[in-house]
């Protein structure tokens, strides 16, 4: 196989990232790509939202803790730990929500396609630039609070994932690949 970046691309767990802060200039270009994906129309459905600094303890206080406790009021000392740090895993968290619209004619599967695509851009262009990235989605994708506090609209927004991005302190080992003659077929 020819030796591109993504026949080498892997993701990094995220707790296996350190949170020290990336350059702004690296994440202006990680952005950048994200927002340039295939869009049928134009319509831009999707919104990014930066989580850095200060704010991955707040989210992880006010929201994540919370709703975790309220929802499993029996949790285990150990798991309450587990959700009191979620983002603060990584220098940055961004959080893609997929935002469809009303269409005459695209439909909304379209739309929501482009904001997984959203997703892989930001993955892929922060793996390129050799940070730590995984794209997860985690119990609190699907948490209404969290997806409020995003800004996202209760029934119609929904979360496409949360892109995880921070440093190496290994390089990671190839996981188990799909065997191409079962999943591609040339007809
Ligand atoms: C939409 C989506 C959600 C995911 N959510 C999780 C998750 O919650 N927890 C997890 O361990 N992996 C999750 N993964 C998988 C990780 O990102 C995993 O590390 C990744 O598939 C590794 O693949 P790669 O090395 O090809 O990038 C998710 C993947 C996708 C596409």
């Amino acid at each position: 196989m020819s030796d591109n970046f993504y026949s080498r691309r892997r993701s990094v767990l995220a707790k296996k990232m350190k949170n020290h802060p990336i350059k702004d200039d690296d994440l202006q270009i990680i952005i950048n790509a994200g927002i340039r994906v295939p869009d049928h129309g134009a319509l831009n459905p999707w919104k990014i939202k930066v989580i850095k600094d200060n704010k991955l303890k707040v989210i992880d206080e006010d929201v994540i803790f919370k709703e975790f406790k309220k929802e499993n009021p029996e949790a285990s000392n150990e798991s309450l730990e587990i959700e009191s740090k979620r983002l603060q895993r990584a220098s940055v968290v961004l959080a893609v929500l997929s935002t469809p619209v009303e269409h005459p004619k695209i439909p909304n599967w379209e739309m929501v396609l482009s904001s997984g695509a959203v997703c892989m851009n930001l993955l892929s262009c922060a793996q390129s630039l050799g940070y730590a990235a995984q794209w997860l989605t985690e119990w609190y994708a699907y948490n209404a609070k969290m997806l409020e506090y995003l800004g996202g609209r209760p029934g119609i927004d929904r979360i496409s994932g949360f892109i995880y991005i921070g440093h190496k302190i290994e390089e990671p080992n190839e996981r188990r690949r799909p065997d191409p003659s079962k999943v591609i077929s040339y007809l």
